[in-house]
């Protein structure tokens, strides 16, 4: 069942140079979860930060930091980010040859399993392997930078997963990554999403800002 709107910010947007203290704006603001992307410059062609960030940032915020891999492959790096401090580790199929072996090795580890999909990867890449899944991500833009347009395609895909979770009858929560702003927020929660997933639309404004940004998101004006 879909759950009460939960915002994300991914610290991609942050200002580097003060990445801690974004993390406790962020936190201080009202976010529910802190999302770390990790690009490797192969899978996607930008590249961002590794396990040590996650180690240098985890004491900073009690909020669960959702470590999204963006890199191939991704399984010789799950446990360095489970030890860092992740609580969700997504990953994309298309990363690794034995998904279901991935998502083991996740759950393993005591972490919450996600599963991201590309703009042209289709719903049905979970069937199989949904009762390994805590969280399906859609990508509403092609993975690699912030600050894109959503692909309005995806909302049909967020509503075909919205079905297929409440027809599974798991607890596994539905977020969005991607050119989520104060427009595409509400039809993403319309068709079904449960966490939004927002760099720029966070970030924008400075630490001022933070609280009406992530109020605005979810919904509250
Ligand atoms: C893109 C990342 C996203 C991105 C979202 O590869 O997965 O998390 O930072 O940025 P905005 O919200 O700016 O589109
Ligand atoms: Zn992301």
């Amino acid at each position: 069942m879909q759950q009460p709107t939960r915002i994300a910010p991914s610290i991609l947007s942050a200002d580097f140079a003060r990445l801690g203290e974004e993390v406790r704006a962020i936190t201080e603001a009202g976010a529910d979860l802190i999302h770390v992307d990790v690009m490797d410059g192969h899978f996607v062609p930008n590249l961002t930060v590794g396990p040590d960030v996650v180690k240098a940032l985890r004491p900073l915020s009690a909020l669960p930091f959702d470590v999204h891999l963006m890199i191939s492959p991704a399984d010789p790096y799950i446990a360095r980010f489970a030890d860092a401090g992740a609580d969700i580790i997504t990953v994309h199929p298309e990363a690794g040859p034995h998904l279901h072996r991935t998502l083991r090795q996740i759950a393993s580890l005591g972490k919450k399993a996600g599963v991201a999909l590309n703009p042209a990867t289709p719903v049905d890449a979970v069937d199989f392997v949904i009762k390994d899944i805590d969280l399906i991500l859609v990508m509403s833009v092609d993975p690699g930078f912030g600050n894109q347009s959503f692909i309005d395609s995806q909302y049909d895909k967020i509503r075909a997963l919205r079905s297929k979770i409440d027809t599974s009858g798991r607890d596994i929560d539905l977020a969005v990554d991607g050119g989520i702003n104060a427009e595409t927020a509400p039809k993403a929660v319309g068709a079904g999403a449960d966490i939004l997933i927002a760099g720029t639309a966070t970030f924008t404004g400075g630490a001022g800002a933070y609280a009406d940004n992530i109020n605005r998101l979810r919904g509250g004006g």
